[in-house]
């Protein structure tokens, strides 16, 4: 039976953190075997904003290893560097020539970028949502397992697709976004009303993936909890209820589990526990992504794998488009 197709992204940035687990790369690692895979490092919508050229380079590298060590397989999956394949480009460009302008005004996280970036805003920051519609019609992608803040872009990519399908006759499958019941948006530690980001100014807000024991320990002590006494899952206590979210997800314990496990129980006790619950999710992708990037040329060997295997499928989507469009 042929399996459906997964595809989803990751930007080639440093400090990837638990938000970027939780929410995608822990769900792309355990569905994998379901599915026909494409996991994607997406170089070029990382150059949306201005990268130093070196840095660039070895975050590439960095999570693409990260990838890897999280678990991701060859066996059932394709990893690969999104500008290595270059269908990716020439597919957006067609897709620019029937986007409406107004419908990227509308996306969200523009807006936020945007406003962050000030006078610095480029045409690609704007085009963004496009190469990621792509980016996914390229591989006739059923399911785009995500966290939260990606939803709109995947329901544009839908639009997209819907448009060219309407206008020039089927070529696209229609995408749906795949969000974890839990996790789909882990928040900050020390800002818990705002979600766990790179760009945070305040380093202890995020977990990073690469963190040191100690710095995780650190961390998830200064966390924002209140003032209230009882450890229980409640949206309206935002600290509390994103500590107890996190140690849901890295343990796989049930709420009733973890209510009663620290029923009596202090906040320190919970910080101290979820540390080391943490820590204990993290460690063996520490010790493997040390592994693989360790061996000089096996990540590289990998991906030029990747490569070829994604290329040999988004070419085939492509020509169709040429074919369509009347440019062949
Ligand atoms: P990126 O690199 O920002 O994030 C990678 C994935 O991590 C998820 N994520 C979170 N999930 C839960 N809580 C958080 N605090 C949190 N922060 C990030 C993101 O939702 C994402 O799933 N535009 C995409 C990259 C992309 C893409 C694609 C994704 C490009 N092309 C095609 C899917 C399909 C992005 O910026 O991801």
């Amino acid at each position: 039976m042929d399996k459906k197709t997964v595809f989803s992204g990751i930007q080639a940035t440093s400090n990837q953190h638990l938000g970027n687990y939780l929410g995608a790369i822990k769900n792309w690692v355990e569905m994998q075997k379901q599915y026909d895979n494409y996991f994607c490092v997406v170089d070029l919508h990382t150059v949306t904003v201005p990268q130093d050229p070196d840095t660039l380079r070895a975050n590439i590298r960095e999570v693409a290893g990260l990838l890897f060590a999280a678990g991701i397989d060859e066996d059932n999956s394709t990893v690969f560097i999104q500008s290595h394949v270059k269908a990716h480009s020439e597919l957006a460009w067609l897709l620019n020539c029937i986007t409406p302008m107004g419908w990227l005004h509308r996306m969200t996280q523009f807006k936020e970028k945007s406003e962050k970036a000030k006078d610095e805003v480029s045409v690609g920051l704007f085009d963004y949502p496009v190469l990621q519609a792509a980016d996914i019609l390229l591989y006739d992608t059923n399911l785009v397992p995500v966290g939260e803040d990606q939803k709109q872009h995947v329901e544009l990519c839908r639009d997209i697709a819907q448009r060219f399908n309407y206008r020039y006759g089927e070529v696209f499958v229609l995408p749906d976004a795949y969000i974890p019941p839990v996790g789909g948006r882990v928040m900050g530690l020390s800002n818990p009303d705002k979600k766990m980001s790179k760009s945070e100014e305040k380093k202890d807000d995020s977990i990073f993936l690469l963190d040191a024991p100690d710095q995780i320990r650190a961390k998830i002590k200064k966390a924002t909890t209140d003032s209230h006494r009882e450890i229980k899952f409640d949206e309206k206590r935002s600290g509390v209820n994103n500590l107890l979210t996190i140690y849901q997800l890295v343990t796989e314990k049930t709420r009733d589990q973890i209510e009663d496990h620290f029923a009596g129980k202090s906040y320190k006790d919970l910080k101290e526990q979820l540390a080391e619950a943490v820590i204990e999710t993290l460690e063996p992708l520490q010790q493997r992504y040390r592994e693989l990037t360790g061996e000089k040329g096996y990540l590289e060997a990998m991906l030029n794998r990747g490569a070829k295997r994604a290329e040999a499928r988004a070419e085939t989507k492509l020509r169709q488009v040429y074919e369509k469009i009347g440019l062949r």
